[in-house]
């Protein structure tokens, strides 16, 4: 049974935007007691996270506001080859480009998550299923994995148990290798017959249970990485592409069609109704804001292929200065990019589906200091407030996931960023511990 967009489930959503940095906030800190599971306890908070300018509760949102965290399967499971499970794209990108990836021979045991279940007290949990898990061999036509469905099955009813909202994201990065070798993957139109075929697998197999679907993860940063410079795979350059006009107008823009021309693909007129409209939410990645130059005459020597096509080029700087604090904090153009989505898009339903700052790895540092990332705390609370402004404003957020639960292998970068509440010890079984961040939050969100 096939699955076709006017009929998939009301409960989808793209991802759009992302960049991420590390900050380091020099801050003084205070005690603040804190309520959680019906015990006090007091937490060491720095100063800046309780100042005036950012002092927004859990409270001051909407009542039927979600919060939550956010992973990714490949990016945390492990068990690359339990109950049966295919290679993903990236599985064999850390295997054959190890001058890109980072710690690549760690990738294949990623934190061992698919082994280990945990509870944070958050409202919902935006976690990944594996294509590769679910079809091991990419395509319906080769089976569906009845061990993986036990799995999640098994996951998601344990969420469920346990108060928290499933949000699952069909595909963060990790496209079955057998797709890619088989006609090339995305650029290839029978990619979105095969992504049907497994969508439609979910929705029917836990769509009863799970309400909130994402579907595929950042589809700017794959198309850049993987065809544009070559950090994520498969590696090559070829060209970029953008994402959220079709969903709203059902095409691409009018800018875009004359400076792309013929290899910008066509939608259909079936497609481009089934299109329109075809979201229940919009979910942005916001993590910092850069600069866009106008250029009017690009050039192919200095611009990269996408910024070629926008006439515009990515600038980290204007004049020397950064946007925001000096360490790349900019929650101010979270407000506006939401502020802008409402009043271009037509006011949707958004969620943050991912919003996080990640430490250094250091591994010969003391253990508390590793666990005492206050500025993560500030960061947080500075973008909560900027969306809380905005939802003053009119906008309609829904919810908003910190990235990430546990720290993770981060991609090309492998395990030198520590964006975890959750510290996780590689030299000791995965084994893991709580950051300040993480107390916080339970106890932020226990708050009344
Ligand atoms: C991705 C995550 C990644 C995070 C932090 C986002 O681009 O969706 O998979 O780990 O940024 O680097």
């Amino acid at each position: 049974m096939t699955l076709s967009p006017s009929n998939w489930p009301k409960k989808l959503f793209t991802s759009t935007t992302v960049i991420h940095v590390l900050v380091f906030l020099s801050v003084a800190s205070s005690t603040l007691e804190a309520a959680a599971g019906g015990s006090t306890f007091e937490l060491e908070l720095p100063d800046a996270a309780q100042s005036e300018e950012i002092k927004v509760k859990s409270t001051d949102f909407p009542g039927d506001f979600v919060f939550g965290v956010a992973t990714s399967a490949a990016q945390t499971e492990g068990a690359p080859k339990a109950d049966g499970k295919g290679q993903s794209v990236w599985e064999y990108f850390a295997a054959h480009f190890p001058g890109i990836v980072k710690d690549n021979t760690k990738f294949p045991d990623g934190i061992d998550s698919y082994n280990r279940y945990m509870d944070l007290g958050v409202g919902s949990y935006r976690f990944s299923i594996p294509w590769t898990r679910i079809l091991p061999s990419g395509a319906l036509s080769g089976g569906v994995n009845q061990k993986a469905v036990d799995h999640y099955n098994s996951l998601i009813n344990e969420l469920i148990k346990n108060g928290i909202k499933p949000s699952v994201t069909i595909l963060h990065f990790d496209l079955p290798q057998a797709l890619e070798e088989k006609y090339g993957g995305y650029l290839n139109r029978s990619f979105v017959n095969d992504f049907r075929d497994y969508s439609d697998v979910l929705f029917k197999t836990f769509g009863d249970r799970v309400k909130h679907w994402v579907t595929i993860n950042e589809p700017k940063v794959l198309a850049l990485y993987g065809y544009e410079n070559g950090w994520a795979p498969p590696g090559c350059t070829r060209r970029s592409i953008r994402f959220t006009e079709p969903l709203v107008f059902g095409d691409y823009p009018k800018s875009m069609k004359e400076s792309v021309k013929e290899r910008l693909p066509a939608f259909t007129e079936e497609e481009k109704t089934a299109l329109t409209g075809s979201f229940d939410f919009l979910g942005i990645n916001y993590y910092l804001s850069g600069f866009a130059r106008n250029e009017p005459n690009p050039s192919p020597e200095a611009m990269l292929p996408h910024e070629i096509d926008a006439k515009a080029s990515d600038q980290v700087a204007k004049n020397g200065v950064v946007l925001g604090n000096p360490l790349g904090s900019y929650p101010e153009g979270l407000q506006k990019l939401l502020e802008y989505t409402k009043t271009k898009y037509q006011n949707p339903n958004i969620y943050i589906a991912e919003n996080g700052v990640g430490g250094f790895r250091n591994d010969t540092m003391p253990l508390e200091v590793v666990l005492n990332d206050g500025f993560k705390i500030v960061y947080i609370l500075r973008h909560l407030n900027a969306i809380s402004k905005a939802i003053k404003n009119g906008v309609k957020v829904k919810g908003y996931y910190i990235w990430t639960l546990l720290d993770d292998f981060e991609w090309g970068t492998g395990l030198m960023f520590q964006y975890g509440l959750y510290n996780i010890d590689f030299n000791d079984n995965f084994k893991r511990m709580p950051r300040l961040s993480a107390k916080w939050y339970q106890a932020y969100l226990q708050k009344t």
